[in-house]
């Protein structure tokens, strides 16, 4: 199949980089054989896991969404101001791409919009939706935000320079030095002049960060426990899902929420002929969720290529839009 479909429906170009072909198998096998047994948490993101996720940014208990939200309304000519005019943006894990019509309507003359994820359909969907509204090129590309994505740039026009958006604190998800490693790949990827916008989710009381990945209506665990059902449909993997339940915590030392998938008596998951045993309370880990100070941000910026230019948070100092420049 061709990488690069130019134009792709309403889209200027889909460009597929396959990010989901073979890895699962592979990666599941080997995290469930490790000692702490552990999977990406890109894995919970199929069509379902993106469903999912979209619900829990509409709970009560998850904050982030909302107080993103709220930043980048009450501080949009600032921040519009900052990044210039004649950008072209690319949205790192768009989702929905529902955090971009604010940058759309508020950028002077933007001149393309590239929704990047690795969820294919939900990605298709949502960038074909938006491209249908604008007048502006939409292009969409999926691919896994760890690996090295060089943009077609002649599919588009020439803009003055590149935007990276990176919305909804995903990379809380990362570990500091995968979050380096990440941030010096979208300097490479965007080049000189470009500027990046990142949303990024503060430390606070751990009251408030329990609540919100362990809600009342079970939607985040249903999204945990989404990952053993892409076991079962995707990998033929044997198991009672039952056995399993959500569990996620605040680990103040580590400033970070840990979620695992937790064995309710000893079990086992059989992959390929592999059996991997569980003991009753035994985990597998499926996600970190980084929570900084902006000391600690401003530490880790300082260790890419990035300028950071300026910080806006909340009232409450729960969340944090960043705009840094590729100087
Ligand atoms: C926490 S959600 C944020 C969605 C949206 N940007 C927002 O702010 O609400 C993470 C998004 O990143 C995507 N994603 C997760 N891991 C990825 C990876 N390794 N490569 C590309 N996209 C990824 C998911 O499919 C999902 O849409």
């Amino acid at each position: 199949m061709t990488d690069l479909i130019a134009p792709y429906g309403p889209l200027a170009f889909f460009l597929d980089l396959h990010p989901d072909l073979g890895d699962f198998r592979s990666d599941a096998i080997a995290g469930l054989s490790a000692p702490q047994k552990w999977i990406s948490a890109k894995y919970f993101y199929d069509e379902n896991g993106s469903k999912l996720f979209q619900k829990i940014t509409e709970l009560e208990e998850y904050y982030p969404t909302r107080t993103e939200k709220e930043i980048f309304s009450a501080n949009a000519p600032a921040i519009t101001a900052g990044v210039g005019p004649r950008a072209a943006i690319f949205e790192y894990g768009s989702g929905a791409s529902e955090k971009i019509e604010w940058l759309l309507n508020g950028l002077a003359n933007p001149t393309a919009y590239v929704a990047m994820d690795i969820s294919k359909d939900h990605l298709i969907e949502s960038a074909s939706a938006l491209a249908r509204d604008h007048a502006l090129p939409v292009a969409a590309v999926c691919a896994d935000f760890h690996a090295p994505v060089d943009l077609p740039q002649n599919a588009l026009p020439a803009p003055a320079h590149w935007l990276g958006f990176f919305p909804g604190s995903t990379i809380g998800n990362m570990l500091a030095e995968t979050a380096v490693a990440f941030l010096n790949r979208a300097a490479k990827t965007l080049g000189p002049g470009a500027k990046f916008l990142l949303g990024v989710d503060l430390e606070k009381d751990p009251t408030v960060l329990n609540a919100a990945y362990n809600d009342r209506d079970g939607v985040t665990a249903a999204f945990n426990l989404n990952l053993l059902r892409r076991f079962r449909r995707e990998l033929d993997a044997r198991f009672n899902i039952e056995d399993f339940e959500h569990y996620a915590f605040y680990n103040a030392a580590e400033f970070r929420i840990e979620m695992y998938l937790r064995a309710r008596r000893a079990t086992a998951i059989e992959i390929d002929g592999l059996v991997f045993p569980f003991r009753k309370g035994e985990t597998l880990h499926t996600e970190n969720s980084h929570k900084y100070s902006l000391p600690r941000l401003t530490a880790l910026i300082a260790k890419t290529p990035w300028r950071l230019d300026a910080v806006w948070t909340d009232e409450r100092d729960w969340f944090a839009a960043c705009l840094l420049s590729n100087s």
